[in-house]
């Protein structure tokens, strides 16, 4: 059995465990620093494991020691957005937490690939690739495939169309300098450019931008867990099963599309090393431009982490 530790037994890594264990694909061990929290939830979900007639088993601790060896490590932790807040403005409180969650899960599990989840996401993935020394293709930030599922989903109900028959990607931050370009999204492989007018699909941009917001504002105490624990768990499939999918994720990005030193949202393939490469897209000089411009308000954030 392959053993993926997540990090963090708040909404997002517990909901996560639980779902990993439900596909049956490997051991789950789950951590926090909070006595009694990881156990407490892993010792809930492994009893369901009977009725769900999964033979997974999870584990709950505070110890790295338990997490040795694991395959890949999830990490979640750190604080979430209040309404009103932008994810940019956890940057000063998640650099100390995520920076000691690497240094520990890295240290017990040497050769695992890092899939990150804490917010501002593609600075911390930045982060996780510094403090564990991992080479940056082991480091993968949760980005791309959250959002993709929210623009998917307003695309279905706007077209009145099955949301599996959408086909979206969203690159860049995942942020307010989110990328979305309209002609790579498609259903069935026709574009929404053919089938919606501008200004529907800058609306339907615009809330996809907003989306986490969005969720936030209902919730008041915390925010979402439901898409972004199913979004890394799938990253975290694509690994498992070396699947070679093309997913966009935020990735290390060594001179694709004329950027440097930067984490950001791209299309990559994912397998059991991680990133086994970076599909560069042919895009426009104009759209060139748009993801310079989403790696700067990144870079602005690397800056601060570094800082801090
Ligand atoms: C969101 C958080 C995970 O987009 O950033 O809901």
């Amino acid at each position: 059995m392959q053993k993926v530790t997540i990090v963090g037994a708040g909404n997002v890594g517990a909901t996560a465990a639980q779902r990993l264990v439900e596909k049956n694909l490997c051991d789950v061990v789950l951590l926090d620093i909070v006595e009694g929290l990881p156990q407490g939830k892993a010792l809930d979900i492994a009893h369901s494991a009977h009725v769900l007639g999964v033979t997974s088993r999870i584990t709950g601790t505070n110890d790295y020691a338990d997490t040795a060896g694991s395959d890949i490590v999830i990490i979640t932790s750190g604080a979430a957005r209040k309404p009103g807040m932008t994810r940019d403005q956890l940057t000063g409180i998640n650099v100390n937490i995520v920076s000691q969650v690497v240094a520990g899960a890295a240290q017990a599990s040497p050769s695992a690939v890092i899939l990150m989840v804490t917010n501002p996401v593609d600075a911390m993935t930045w982060l996780a690739i510094k403090k564990s020394g991992f080479e940056p293709h082991r480091v993968i930030g949760l980005s791309g495939v959250l959002d993709s599922s929210r623009l998917a989903y307003l695309i279905s109900r706007e077209l009145k169309v099955p949301v599996t028959d959408v086909t979206t990607w969203v690159l860049g931050e995942h942020g307010q300098e989110m990328v979305v370009i309209p002609r790579l999204n498609s259903v069935r492989g026709v574009p929404i450019t053919k089938m919606l007018p501008d200004n529907v699909i800058a609306t339907l941009v615009e809330r996809t931008v907003g989306s986490g917001a969005e969720v936030v504002s209902f919730l008041k105490t915390g925010s979402a867990y439901y898409a972004p624990s199913a979004a890394v768990i799938r990253m975290a499939e694509a690994v498992l099963k070396d699947s070679h999918e093309i997913l966009p994720c935020a990735a290390y990005i060594d001179g694709q599309y004329g950027l440097k030193d930067v984490c950001l949202g791209v299309p990559v393939r994912l397998g059991r090393q991680g990133i086994e490469g970076i599909i560069e897209l042919d895009l426009t000089p104009a759209e060139l431009k748009r993801m310079a411009k989403s790696a700067r308000a990144v870079k602005q954030l690397i800056k601060q982490a570094s800082a801090g």
